[in-house]
């Protein structure tokens, strides 16, 4: 595994492409899922300075918090309810870009003014969700979802 993360300049997608296949290499070989957690969330955290990037994961019926970069956040969502809970159950990725006008959106620091929740999805099942947030309105795009779908894909669980 490499020692440093290399963090790239460049248009986003740029970015990402540099970084996914240093994730692939942090996390490869590695059959520990919260150790692989945690390192995505550090690297994207390295990567893009975003105020909040982490995982939720689902235990019965919540999504509880993982690993995760940035300040403390709430620990529990329900399905259905907030960003995560919404990309759990439509299964499917979610760009907020500005949550004041998320109805239900959680509001775990009212310094976050956008997000991205992408489900991470097994054999049709929600198993988690990976969730950005900014400070800045609109942060997140078509872009985002692409690459972060492709980084979600790498997770084994
Ligand atoms: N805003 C999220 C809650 C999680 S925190 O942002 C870390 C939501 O509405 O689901």
């Amino acid at each position: 595994m490499a020692e440093d993360l290399k963090v790239t300049n460049g248009t986003k997608a740029e970015q990402y492409i540099s970084l996914i296949p240093q994730i692939k290499g942090l996390i490869d070989g590695e059959p520990d899922l919260i150790a692989n957690l945690a390192n995505i969330a550090g690297a994207l955290k390295e990567q893009f300075n975003w105020f909040w990037v982490g995982f939720y994961l689902v235990k019965e019926d919540q999504l509880v918090l993982g690993p995760f970069q940035g300040p403390i956040a709430c620990t529990r969502i329900r399905k259905g309810k907030g960003v995560c809970g919404a990309s759990w159950e439509q299964a499917q990725t979610l760009i907020v870009p500005d949550v004041e006008a998320f109805p239900g959106h959680i509001a775990c620091s009212s310094l976050s003014r956008s997000e991205i929740v992408v489900p991470i999805i097994r054999d049709g099942v929600v198993k988690g969700v990976l969730d950005v947030d900014s400070e800045h309105l609109a942060q997140f795009d078509e872009t985002d979802q692409l690459y972060l779908e492709q980084i979600v894909a790498l997770i084994s669980m």
